[in-house]
């Protein structure tokens, strides 16, 4: 792959940081929901990408399984058709793609149907015999939660799933949603536990797959100079925003179930925000890291009481506007969407850290379709300063921005004096770009999570109890909002920052939203 560093001598994470662990057992990847959207854009891209890069054990093979009717050449020929539009890098090596495809099978029949498991038994034994994939198997569950039991019972009835520990190693990843509510989610852990072992489930939240995300516990645990002034002490608030120009698609369907709260907040936001405010784990291992996440959602004040989520809570739903200078309909005319809709696509929330570290520091969380860049980002307000020296220019406090996406990279805003005479401050950003220091090939989230589940990391996957806290906490916030009790989304136009209920939700403790 072409790469380019500006600092030769530096060891390039980027290359090297996947390589830098070992490749993966054998394998065969069984992937339910073959034929699927996930399936062409993410997982089989994903996998062909770590074919290129070298990470995948020689002995490797994967299996689809859908309803579609394909024959294995069929599939192969549609694969490498969706990694033609979908990989992240192109074009295709077909010398790799060769080599992969001919470990690629596919498996069609019904989830509830006991001979589809019979078949895919089969499949994996020829993969075993022909591949040398020693009985270790990964079942990636790209299909809609309300099939997950079926597939884990007839997979346990079956005999493809061994125990933990005992003989070839069976993982089972479960894609998002997890669960619509927090019984939902228990209960969906309740079964998974009945076939299978904590250790070998891998719940995923694709935002952890992300470089920038993982570079969170880089930049606070491998630097000396940011964790002494990362608490109440020395920070006065934290924004958090996940923002997207883009509606929601063709899942008109899942959307008016799940909304932003599902959707974004109880995973993807809350995930940002346990990283940002946990504390050092006693070690970099999968349970040391999850046990602080884990803390740092018990320590946040619930919401809810209905006084309290009209007070810290705004929702928003999006109405037709223009986005990146394209007029887009409003939310209740996309497709699947009832007239009417008090589906939320906005929100932006206040939360508290009851714990020694951030006591009386809020957290501005917010997140929504359709405004008016895709921009996701942590930023950390610092303090103010005690006492100025110099009134004759404004000064701002110090705001680090941890950019995650488009733009992945770092920002310190800081005061410098402006060239002349006298001595009047202006603020200036420092940065470091992902792009410019480590060339321009970020790993996709899944290649990174996928290669984890194989090489059984569980550190950037979610634990039942973890996912449970989650729920527990956006469980009161949906009690407030689906019971009508007072909180309903307030329009804004497509391309705006949300409704102005946001903004006056920080304006009333005297602050702003950041301006992106
Ligand atoms: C998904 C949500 O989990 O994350 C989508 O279901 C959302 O609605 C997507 O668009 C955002 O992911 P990313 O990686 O584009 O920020």
């Amino acid at each position: 792959m072409a790469y380019s560093s500006e600092h030769d001598e530096i060891p390039n994470p980027l290359r090297a940081g996947l390589r830098g662990d070992a490749v993966p057992e054998p394998c065969a990847v069984v992937v339910f929901g073959g034929s699927g959207d996930l399936a062409h854009r993410k997982i089989l891209p994903a996998l062909y990408n770590l074919a290129l890069n070298a990470h995948l054990p020689a002995a490797f093979g994967v299996v689809g399984v859908s309803r579609s009717e394909y024959t294995d050449e069929q599939y192969r020929a549609e694969m490498r058709e969706a990694v033609g539009r979908f990989s992240r890098t192109q074009p295709v090596q077909e010398d790799v793609w060769k080599d992969f495809a001919a470990g690629l099978r596919y498996c069609a029949g019904s989830f509830d149907d006991p001979s589809t498991y019979r078949r895919l038994g089969e499949v994996l034994q020829e993969l075993d015999r022909t591949r040398a994939t020693r009985g270790n198997r990964l079942f990636y569950l790209a299909t809609p939660p309300s099939t997950f039991p079926v597939i884990l019972r007839n997979l346990k009835d079956a005999g493809l799933i061994n125990k933990d520990g005992e003989g070839p190693f069976t993982r089972v990843v479960v894609e998002k949603p997890f669960g619509h509510d927090l019984a939902s989610a228990r209960e969906l852990n309740r079964l998974l536990l009945q076939v299978c072992d904590e250790k070998q489930i891998f719940r995923i939240d694709h935002y952890l797959g992300k470089e920038t995300v993982q570079n969170l516990l880089v930049f606070r645990f491998a630097n000396a100079i940011f964790e002494p002034v990362w608490n109440r002490r020395y920070v006065d608030q934290v924004q958090i925003t996940a923002g997207e120009e883009l509606g929601i698609e063709q899942r008109g369907g899942y959307y008016e179930e799940a909304g932003v709260l599902r959707d974004m907040l109880q995973n993807h936001v809350l995930q940002l925000l346990t990283l940002t405010a946990m504390e050092p784990p006693v070690a970099f291992d999968a349970d040391a890291v999850r046990d602080e996440k884990l803390k740092v959602l018990r320590a946040i004040v619930p919401l809810d009481s209905p006084e309290q989520v009209r007070k810290r809570l705004v929702l928003g739903q999006y109405r037709e506007g223009s986005v990146a200078g394209m007029g887009v309909p409003g939310y209740q005319q996309e497709k699947g969407v009832a007239p009417g809709s008090k589906t939320p696509t906005f929100v932006a929330l206040k939360l508290c850290i009851n714990n020694w570290r951030w006591d009386g520091v809020p957290f501005y969380l917010r997140s929504g379709k359709r405004l008016p860049k895709r921009a996701t980002e942590i930023a950390v307000h610092f303090s103010g300063l005690p006492h100025s020296l110099f009134d004759n220019g404004p000064t701002q406090p110090n705001v680090l921005i941890i950019h995650v996406q488009p733009e992945e990279g770092i920002t310190l805003r800081f005061a410098a004096k402006v060239p002349g005479e006298g001595y009047r401050p202006r603020m200036v950003s420092m940065d470091f770009r992902y792009g410019t220091a480590f060339g321009n090939s970020t790993p996709e989230a899944y290649e990174r999570l996928l290669l984890d589940a194989m090489r059984g990391d569980q550190t950037l996957f979610t634990r039942k109890d973890e996912v449970e806290a989650a729920w527990r906490l956006i469980d009161g916030i949906l009690q407030v909002v689906e019971r009508g009790e007072g909180v309903v989304p307030y329009p804004y136009p497509a391309g705006t920052w949300g409704p102005s209920e946001a903004d006056a939700l920080l304006a009333a403790d005297g602050r702003q939203w950041r301006r992106l």
